[in-house]
């Protein structure tokens, strides 16, 4: 395999280190280094062995593909640089804080003809892909109920959370943008986009952030109802996702990495387990997927149009909660 690919990952804190390091696993690209912060850039020069660039030299045009991890708020503006010096674009999640530049986007996106994926990765999980192509299959009919319970300890997985953007909802932080948008998209991915929605937030627990950690939304997907519950301080780390239908039943388990069916009349579960090996072994899958993409071949990622779906759905969370009120996502001011 040649190293065909000239990758620039701007911001290399904690999710830029995981791509840098997963571009260079998959031996396709040669993988350039760009953050604001000196000292981290020579860190990560000195750990990976790669060229560094501060900030200005983002949009030189020399980058086959640009791959954006720094927080919510400087994903556009990177973005439709990057596209108008040429470059491909993986955005990482959400999109955006607001709408502001969506339209410019997706302009520099069609002007460039380039490819745009946002890196919701949960879209190369092997056991939600399986999952979910049991439900397209149409053995059980149309999905009419589903329900999320998802919580985490965030404190023990991400120690340093309360000095990144998650303490600031402006920079796309709480549990709302940060932690919920992951399993929105992916319900969207599934069953469509969201339509309406309630929203009822809270901070409970996380020390030394003010943010939501807990959340409930009541979601309709035209005729289909959601329900979502998540909250960020539970010491299990589990979230099970539950498609129902009048024929059966379709069962995720993120913590044991499966997938289950309970057909109508069953008497228990059908389990399928795709284990995976590692968290990098997603991350590099998704680098493999994006680098496909950019070849020419079927994209498996999130598109753009998803992914600014997906941000009104988190638009319309916050909304809903401000207001104690039903909120169209149609409605939202900047609609596009
Ligand atoms: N997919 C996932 O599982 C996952 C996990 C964590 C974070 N994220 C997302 O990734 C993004 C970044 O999160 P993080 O946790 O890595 O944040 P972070 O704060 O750890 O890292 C962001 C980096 O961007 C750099 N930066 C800021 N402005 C810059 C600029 N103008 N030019 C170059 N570098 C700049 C900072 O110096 C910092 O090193 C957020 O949107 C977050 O939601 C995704």
């Amino acid at each position: 395999m040649s190293l065909r690919h000239s990758i620039l990952i701007i911001g290399c804190g904690s999710i830029g280190e995981r791509h840098l390091r997963c571009f260079q696993k998959t031996g396709r690209c040669l993988v350039t280094a760009c953050d604001s912060n000196a000292a981290l850039r020579q860190r990560t020069a000195d750990t990976y062995n790669v060229p560094t660039t501060d900030a200005a030299g983002t949009a030189n045009g020399s980058f086959d593909a640009v791959v954006i991890c720094t927080p919510a708020p400087l994903h556009v503006p990177q973005a439709i640089g990057a596209l108008n010096a040429g470059s491909h674009v993986l955005i990482e999640k959400p999109l955006s804080h607001s709408l502001a530049g969506l339209p410019e986007l997706f302009a520099a996106r069609d002007r460039a003809s380039r490819h745009v994926a946002v890196a919701y990765v949960y879209h190369v999980f092997p056991f939600l892909t399986a999952a979910r192509d049991f439900i397209r299959s149409g053995e059980f009919g149309s999905i009419l109920h589903a329900t999320v319970t998802s919580g985490q300890p965030f404190h023990l997985l991400r120690p340093a959370y309360a000095q990144t953007y998650y303490r600031d909802r402006a920079a796309g932080g709480g549990g709302i943008q940060d932690a919920l948008t992951h399993i929105a998209n992916w319900i969207e991915h599934v069953i469509g986009p969201t339509e309406s929605l309630l929203c009822d937030c809270a901070h409970l627990a996380l020390p030394s952030v003010e943010v939501e950690d807990t959340v409930h939304i009541s979601a309709r997907h035209g005729g289909v109802m959601v329900n979502y519950t998540l909250n960020q301080f539970q010491h299990p780390n589990e979230t099970t996702i539950q498609f129902n239908t009048t024929r059966g039943s379709v069962k995720i388990e993120f913590h044991h990495q499966r997938w289950g069916t309970f057909a109508a009349g069953a008497t228990d579960w059908t389990w399928h387990t795709t284990p995976v090996a590692e968290r990098d072994t997603h991350f590099i899958n998704q680098a493999n997927s994006f680098l496909d993409q950019i070849e020419g071949n079927p994209a498996q990622l999130c598109s753009l149009e998803a992914a600014a779906q997906t941000l009104r759905f988190n638009l319309a969370a916050l909304a809903a909660a401000e207001s104690g009120s039903r909120v169209h996502l149609s409605e939202l001011p900047g609609r596009m």
